[in-house]
């Protein structure tokens, strides 16, 4: 599901509603938010809400559609198969050399935000 972003800014950053944690805990969705420069996905592997770029770093190729590696709680794109760590954003298989970027999840009264720098948000 894609969505426009609420946003509220603080201190360098601004913190983007994406909805509540029951979409994505236990067996939740996948939701892709477009906040400024930003395409986020969230997801959930292992009991934990992770936010990474949609963006393949090997070509522009979006990941929400990619397998889901629960065991290393890693993203695969369905392109070239590059892997990703949901954790660190890092490259581990594939073509990709560059690192995703990961956004800070923030849980507050059970709805699911990330935390994105405030200046890509022109
Ligand atoms: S586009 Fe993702 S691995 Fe090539």
């Amino acid at each position: 599901m894609t969505g426009d972003a609420n946003t509220a800014a603080r201190q360098g950053s601004v913190l983007v509603e994406i909805g509540p944690v029951s979409r994505f805990l236990p067996d939740g969705e996948r939701v892709v938010t477009k906040a400024g420069d930003h395409e986020i996905l969230t997801l959930a592997c292992d009991g934990e809400i992770f936010a990474v770029g949609n963006r393949c770093t090997h070509r522009p190729w979006r990941l929400e559609a990619g397998r889901l590696r629960p065991e290393a709680c890693e993203i695969e794109c369905t392109l070239h198969l590059g892997r990703f760590s949901l954790r660190s954003g890092a490259a581990t298989d594939g073509p990709p050399g560059r690192p995703l970027p990961v956004y800070d999840v923030e849980v507050i009264d059970d709805i699911v935000h990330v935390r994105i720098p405030d200046s890509s948000m022109s």
